[in-house]
């Protein structure tokens, strides 16, 4: 334990993952760790070759490179959305709005009907993009990697939309606005 510190820095909870720890109790802190750290919200989304429309709610979304312009998304392996994502050729990335909180929800919602909405518009390669959205960048894929239980989809970005909205924001499992 480091000690010494008081109010907001004290310390709340230092563990090592040694024998000594239930492996569930440090994923617990782990995910509850990795939660502290504040980011935007995306939809990622895609359409398969048959017809179907995919996506889902993340907020692993980072840029990786600029040039090649190279982002990168990660997938749960465990995801419906797995294979259209493993098998796709090309898909969007729609950072959201703070007045999209709705529609983080529903594509975090296994089995939900994704796309009953009217939020969408529809690239030629029929890759839905979310209409009012603060960025959507349309990626080719460009590299997968194994990852743990999840994929990093890297794309790389070949259509840029940019808005000017303001902006979703996760922190410690809770939606917020940001605030200058
Ligand atoms: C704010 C938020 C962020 C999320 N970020 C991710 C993420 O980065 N990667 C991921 O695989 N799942 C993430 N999820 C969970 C998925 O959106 C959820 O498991 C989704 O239902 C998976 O797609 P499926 O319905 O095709 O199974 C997130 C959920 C929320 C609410």
């Amino acid at each position: 334990m480091i000690a010494g510190q008081a109010g907001e820095t004290a310390c709340i909870q230092d563990m090592c993952l040694d024998q000594s720890v239930h492996p569930e109790e440090f994923s617990e802190l782990f995910k509850e760790a990795m939660s502290r750290f504040p980011s935007g919200v995306t939809i990622a989304t895609t359409h398969d070759q048959a017809g179907r429309n995919w996506g889902f709610t993340a907020s692993s979304f980072c840029s990786l490179s600029v040039d090649p312009p190279l982002v990168l998304v990660c997938l749960v392996n465990s995801a419906d959305c797995h294979v259209a994502f493993q098998t796709a050729g090309r898909w969007a990335i729609n950072v959201l709005a703070h007045d999209h909180r709705h529609l983080a929800l529903r594509f975090a919602t296994k089995g939900a009907d994704k796309f009953s909405g009217d939020e969408f518009d529809y690239t030629e390669e029929h890759i839905p993009i979310l209409r009012d959205s603060v960025v959507s960048t349309v990626c080719d894929a460009y590299e997968r990697y194994p990852g743990g239980d999840h994929v990093i989809l890297v794309g790389k970005v070949v259509r840029v939309l940019l808005r000017e909205r303001e902006p979703l924001v996760h922190h410690a499992r809770r939606f917020a606005r940001l605030e200058y």
